[in-house]
C-alpha cells in the first residue's frame, strides 16, 4: 500500500516511522493482511538509511504486528484487531451552515427486512442485469471513456433522443433532445431546476404531505418552503400561496398518498400559474406502471406557456442506485438548467448513459417495463385486496392506478398509535412506513405506506397478516 509518512523536523527517524505506521495500524488506515513497501523502498523515498526502516519493522513485528515471508514482503499481522471506526479526526473548528442541523439522513436506506413494504423501491431481482453488464462492459471500450475529455452537460446525446422519443410515445410528453438534460436521479433534476429558478428567500410550495427531500433540497438552497394540502383530485389549487414563485407537484401518483391529480384540478393548476406567474415542477417518478386506465395528460402536455418543468427518473423502471434521471425544460430556462449542471459536477457518469441509450433503441428498456409492470399489478392488487377485506377496520384504502405503493388512512386511530403498530410490525420483520413523516407543515395524518417492490407475491400475506396481528394487539380488534 501507499503509506504517507511525514519526517520533517523530526529527529528520532526509526522511533517516527515506528510510531507513525502503528498509529495507521490503529486506527485501521492500514489493514491486516495489507502489504507493506520494501525496506529498500521506503529508505528511498524518505531518504534515510535501508537500516532507520528495518529497525522500525523490526520493533513492530517483535509487537506482532507485522509479519515478514521471505521473499514476499512485511505485512499486517492478521491477529491484530484494529479499533474500527476510530479513524483519528479532531472536531475542528468549522461551522456548517444552521440548516444542516434540521436536514436529517434518511434512515430507511439500511433496513431491509423480511416482509419489505419500503416504497419507492423497484424490484431488483427483476432487473436485467446480464444485458446490463454486457452494455457496461461494451460502452466501457468506447471512445468515450478513451478520448479522455469531459462531455457536455446536457448528456449524451443518444440517450437525450432514446428518451424523448420514449417518453413521447409512452406519457405524451413533448420533449426533443435540445430540451432534455441528463441529471443524476431525480433529485438532481430538482437541483439544478431549484439553482436555475429560484432565489435565496423565495417561496416553493409542496404538496402536503409530500415528498420530503426536495422540501429539504430547496430549503439548503435559501428557499422557503410551504405545505399545501392534498385532496383526492390532487393538490388544493385554492389554498396555494400567491407569493410562490414555484410549486412542485407529482400529479401522475401522488407521493405518498398515492392519488392521481384530477383533469380538472390540473387546469385549475397551470390557470392558477398562469394568473400568478408561478413555474411548476412535475415530478413523473413511477408513473410508467399504471394499472388501469390510460393515464391522464400531463401538465407538461397540457402546458401552453412554457411554464411547466418535468422531471423523470430511472430510479423506479431500472434501479436508484444508477443515478439517473432528466429533466425536460422550457426553451427560456434549458440554458440556466444545463449551466447549473455544469457548475455542480459538469456532466452525469458517460459510460452508464451510453449503456442505457443502447437499452432504450435496442427496445429492452419498454420489454423490460411491460414485464415488471405485470408483476408490480399483482402485487398492487393482492396487497388492496387484503387491505380492503382484512384491515377495513383500521384502515382505507386510497385510490390508486399506478406507482410502487399504496396508502391506506386509518380512520379511528392516531398517529401515535399507527406509530406503535408499525415499530411492533419492524420487530416482526415487517417494514412499513408511517404516512405522518411526510407531513410538511400540516399535522400528520394517521396511515400507513405500502411499497410492492421490494416484496416478492408469495411474501405478500404472510406480511400482512404479521402486521394485523401487530393491530389486534396494540390497539385491540
Ligand atoms: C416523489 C419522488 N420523486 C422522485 C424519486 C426518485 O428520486 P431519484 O431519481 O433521485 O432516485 C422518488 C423516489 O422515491 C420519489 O418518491
Amino acid at each position: 500500500v501507499e503509506l504517507h509518512i511525514n519526517l520533517i523536523g523530526r529527529k528520532n527517524l526509526s522511533g517516527e516511522i515506528y510510531r507513525q505506521i502503528r498509529r495507521a495500524i490503529a486506527d485501521g488506515r492500514l489493514r491486516p493482511g495489507d502489504c507493506l513497501p520494501a525496506s529498500r523502498d521506503l529508505a528511498k523515498s524518505l531518504k534515510v538509511s535501508r537500516t532507520t526502516v528495518t529497525v522500525a519493522y523490526d520493533r513492530l513485528a517483535g509487537e506482532g504486528l507485522l509479519f515478514s515471508r521471505i521473499g514476499a514482503g512485511t505485512y499486517v499481522s492478521n491477529h491484530f484487531a484494529p479499533a474500527t471506526g476510530k479513524h483519528r479526526q479532531t472536531e475542528g473548528v468549522l461551522q456548517p451552515k444552521a440548516v444542516w442541523q434540521s436536514i436529517r439522513l434518511a434512515s430507511a436506506f439500511a433496513r431491509p427486512a423480511k416482509f419489505d413494504f419500503r416504497t419507492g423501491l423497484p424490484d431488483a431481482s427483476l432487473f436485467p442485469h446480464e444485458t446490463w453488464r454486457r452494455l457496461m462492459s461494451s460502452e466501457m471500450r468506447s471512445e468515450f471513456l478513451s478520448g479522455g475529455v469531459y462531455e457536455h452537460p446536457a448528456g449524451h446525446l443518444g440517450l437525450r433522443e432514446a428518451i424523448a422519443r420514449h417518453i413521447g410515445i409512452s406519457r405524451g410528453v413533448q420533449a426533443s433532445a435540445d430540451n432534455i438534460t441528463i441529471t443524476n436521479g431525480a433529485q438532481q433534476a430538482l437541483d439544478v431546476i431549484a439553482r436555475a429558478l429560484v432565489e435565496p428567500g423565495e417561496l416553493v410550495a409542496f404538496e402536503d404531505p409530500g415528498y420530503t427531500p426536495p422540501t429539504m433540497l430547496f430549503r439548503s438552497l435559501g428557499a422557503r418552503v410551504k405545505g399545501v394540502p392534498v385532496d383526492e383530485q390532487g393538490i388544493v389549487v385554492d389554498a396555494l400561496p400567491r407569493d410562490a414563485r414555484l410549486v412542485y407537484v407529482t400529479p401522475s401518483h401522488q407521493y405518498p398518498l398515492g392519488v392521481t391529480m384530477s383533469l380538472p384540478r390540473r387546469l385549475a393548476l397551470l390557470d392558477w400559474a398562469a394568473r400568478n406567474n408561478v413555474a411548476i415542477i412535475e415530478d413523473d417518478y413511477d408513473s410508467e406502471f399504471r394499472f388501469e386506465e390510460r393515464p391522464l395528460e400531463p401538465l407538461q402536455t397540457l402546458d401552453t406557456a412554457g411554464r411547466v418543468v418535468y422531471v423523470g427518473s430511472f430510479s423506479k423502471t431500472l434501479l436508484p442506485t444508477l443515478r439517473l434521471g432528466f429533466v425536460v425544460t422550457p426553451g427560456s430556462c434549458t440554458a440556466a438548467v444545463r449551466k447549473a449542471k455544469f457548475v455542480t459536477d459538469w456532466h452525469t457518469f458517460t459510460v452508464v448513459q451510453a449503456a442505457l441509450a443502447r437499452l432504450i433503441d435496442a427496445g429492452g428498456f419498454a420489454r423490460h417495463i411491460h414485464k415488471v409492470g405485470r408483476v408490480y399489478a399483482e402485487r398492487h392488487q393482492l396487497i388492496t385486496k387484503i387491505l380492503s377485506e382484512e384491515f377495513f377496520e383500521y384502515l382505507t384504502v386510497m385510490p390508486s392506478v399506478a406507482g410502487l405503493h399504496v396508502t391506506a388512512i386509518a380512520h379511528s386511530l392516531s398517529v401515535d398509535e399507527i406509530g406503535e403498530c408499525a415499530r411492533c410490525a419492524v420487530e416482526r420483520g415487517v417494514a412499513v412506513q408511517e404516512l405522518s413523516k411526510f407531513s410538511i407543515d400540516l399535522p400528520p395524518r394517521a396511515g400507513l405506506m405500502f411499497g410492492y417492490g421490494a416484496i416478492p407475491m408469495r411474501h405478500i400475506p404472510e406480511g400482512l397478516r404479521l402486521l394485523r396481528v401487530c393491530f389486534e394487539e396494540r390497539v385491540g380488534g
